[in-house]
């Protein structure tokens, strides 16, 4: 039997971090398009491309991800007639906001292992084209199919949490980048995760933390964001900046959003290891902390910038 926890519920508000059109986006429909298993954004799994979007559709609404996409297009300091690198682009969000930097000579180069999200960014936008070339290319960071030094900048947004191999990332994208080019990354740390659960009672403590801690496992790389500085140098990229920013987790429908909590939950119930009860429970008392401002979170993602050096030694 399925839980329906998260049904919509007006007392959650305020909602600062949703903007408003997307507030009829309620805690149960979330639930219901991102189902009940986990979502890997890994390169080698078969991965449902609906729910896949849905998630990015939802998270590219948050004003702290929009911020960060405008800063990493500042950060890579594009001029007119660049060629530019989005490793893992997903369906590139913000897409069309390369049409003020890029302009008519310029090209955006978009790079995924998965080709349903690329069709997905090329449909988008057929019927209303952009100023600058879009190339869309299947493939993963690890071996990116460019000339040595034949982007001006490159950048990769929430990605390397989900690779196999970051250093090896970062070191193409070192190489495909022209001296002096900028390398930009943005990425969360998963071992940043807080969620104040003290209004809990001390059983439910427990579970609610056990629940971080399976958020935190679910990533390939859940500390990237903390040592991704050490990884840039690594990649002999210079002039590394680190930029530490907090994200708050102010209500509960972003607290389920980016933990998964109900989904999680569910999961425990679809498995038999947890009754449907004590889940839904565990979810009204979350809820009311939150609605009741007694509850709160944070988790913090590192904004990294480098510059490459002259010789590829
Ligand atoms: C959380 S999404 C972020 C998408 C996009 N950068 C954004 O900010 O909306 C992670 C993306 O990384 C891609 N990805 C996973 N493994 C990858 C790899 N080895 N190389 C490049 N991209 C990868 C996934 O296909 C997915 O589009």
């Amino acid at each position: 039997m399925a839980l329906s926890p998260d049904s919509p519920d007006k007392r959650d508000a305020p909602r600062r971090n949703i903007p408003k059109d997307s507030e009829k986006r309620q805690a149960d429909e979330i639930r219901d398009t991102l189902g009940n298993e986990t979502l890997s954004f890994s390169a080698e799994e078969i991965v449902n491309a609906e729910r896949f979007l849905t998630y990015l559709q939802i998270a590219s609404e948050i004003p702290f991800v929009q911020e960060s996409q405008q800063r990493s297009r500042e950060a890579m300091c594009i001029q007119f007639d660049d060629v530019v690198l989005d490793v893992g682009s997903g369906y590139c969000p913000d897409l069309t906001e390369f049409n003020s930097c890029l302009g008519r000579e310029g090209t955006l180069i978009c790079l995924d292992p998965h080709s349903a999200l690329l069709q997905n960014l090329k449909e988008r936008y057929r019927d209303s084209p952009l100023l600058f070339q879009l190339s869309c290319r299947q493939g993963t960071g690890e071996a990116i199919s460019l000339q040595d030094g034949g982007v001006e900048s490159c950048r990769v947004m929430r990605v390397l949490q989900h690779v196999e191999n970051p250093a090896k990332v970062l070191s193409e994208m070192r190489r495909v980048t022209r001296v002096g080019g900028k390398v930009v990354a943005f990425e969360p740390d998963w071992t940043s995760l807080k969620v104040d659960s003290s209004e809990l009672r001390e059983k439910d403590k427990e579970l609610f933390s056990s629940i971080l801690v399976d958020a935190q496992n679910d990533t390939r790389n859940p500390s990237i964001g903390r040592i991704l500085s050490r990884y840039f140098k690594g990649a002999g990229l210079l002039n590394v900046e680190d930029d530490v920013l907090q994200f708050n987790i102010e209500d509960y429908t972003m607290a389920n959003f980016l933990i998964g909590i109900s989904r999680r939950l569910n999961m425990r119930v679809s498995a038999n290891t947890l009754s449907v009860d004590r889940a839904s429970d565990l979810i009204d008392r979350v809820r009311s902390a939150f609605v009741n401002q007694r509850a709160s979170g944070t988790m913090n993602f590192h904004f990294v910038t480098g510059s490459c050096p002259r010789t590829m030694d």
